[in-house]
């Protein structure tokens, strides 16, 4: 079947059939990733750049991890983020890299836009990995793979998504994922960690914990950002965790069988209390497995089933 994007810039964008394209074909690569032998020779001969202008080591090595499984030459790039003519520097960066003929960019970038921009520029598919608090496509995909097995459906599924909304392109992915499946969206948090406008992104908005995880499938807790913070967000972790961190008795707000997932890197004791993280309701290392097999199910259908699929760049 035909996927009719060559990048892969935000949830925004695709639609439901897109979706479950993606998702089926992760759950293929998830068995390929669980038997001894994990390498197939799907993008062989392909190139892969890591170009990573924000430090990651979890998203990095996963969309790694991918590329070598699926049999493509993967190379990283950790480029520091110059505060000077940041924008000069990203497409400078991007046209270099460009000429040396890769099949596939995965960008990572603390400006919201800079992945779309670059995608303009070059000659080949581009993946968003994180623009600044815009879009982090590949994670809300991975978040859908893990609830879909683990639920066997996203549809009518209550999952309230938990704490610093404002910066938190996570939470921005999941709420435009999960309503084009037909999940039924919360935003809890403190207001002053909540966009003005929220509503319209299709959620429902609680400032409390107690009432935004009643009878919620999913609890989605999302990371206190604090190296996006300028101000005074949070009057201190302490009070954050008494009254936005998931523990024992907040849970129980929840569904009996409800999910607990965290996008990582956790802050233990801040948003999360370490014994719901290492929980039986966790699902957080199913989610790293399934961020793997949802990159690889990305990469090979970009260049298999996209636009360039005949194009022998
Ligand atoms: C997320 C990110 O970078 O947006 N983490 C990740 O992809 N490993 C979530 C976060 O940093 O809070």
């Amino acid at each position: 079947m035909p996927f009719p994007h060559r990048h892969l810039l935000g949830i925004k964008g695709l639609n439901e059939p897109d979706l479950i394209h993606l998702l089926d074909k992760a759950d293929e690569a998830v068995k390929l990733s669980r038997q001894r032998e994990k390498k197939s020779s799907t993008l062989r001969g392909l190139t892969q750049i890591n170009l990573f202008f924000e430090a990651s080591t979890r998203t990095q090595s996963s969309f790694e991890l991918a590329g070598k499984r699926l049999g493509a030459d993967v190379m990283n790039m950790a480029v520091g983020n110059s505060s000077v003519k940041k924008g000069e520097t990203l497409i400078d960066t991007a046209m270099t890299l460009n000429a040396m003929r890769p099949d596939i960019l995965v960008v990572r970038h603390s400006s919201a836009g800079a992945t779309a921009l670059l995608a303009q520029k070059v000659g080949c598919s581009v993946i968003n990995a994180g623009d600044g608090a815009h879009e982090h496509p590949t994670q809300a995909l991975l978040d859908a793979l893990t609830i879909r097995r683990a639920k066997g459906r996203i549809g009518r599924l209550i999952v309230a998504i938990c704490g610093d909304v404002l910066h938190s392109r996570v939470a921005r992915s999941n709420i435009v994922l999960l309503n084009l499946m037909g999940a039924r969206v919360r935003v809890v948090g403190p207001s002053t960690l909540m966009p003005s406008g929220i509503e319209q992104m299709g959620v429902e908005v609680f400032t409390s914990m107690e009432e935004g995880l009643k009878d919620a499938d999913v609890v989605m807790m999302l990371r206190l950002q604090r190296e996006r913070m300028a101000g005074a967000f949070v009057p201190s972790v302490r009070e954050y965790f008494r009254f936005y961190g998931l523990d024992a008795e907040k849970l129980k707000r929840a569904k009996d069988d409800a999910l607990v997932m965290h996008p990582g890197p956790m802050n233990r004791g801040v948003e999360i209390a370490s014994e719901i993280a290492d929980g039986p309701q966790s699902v957080i290392e199913s989610q790293v497995e399934m961020g793997v097999a949802v990159r690889m199910a990305v990469m090979e259908t970009l260049l298999l089933d996209g636009p360039d699929r005949e194009a022998g760049r």
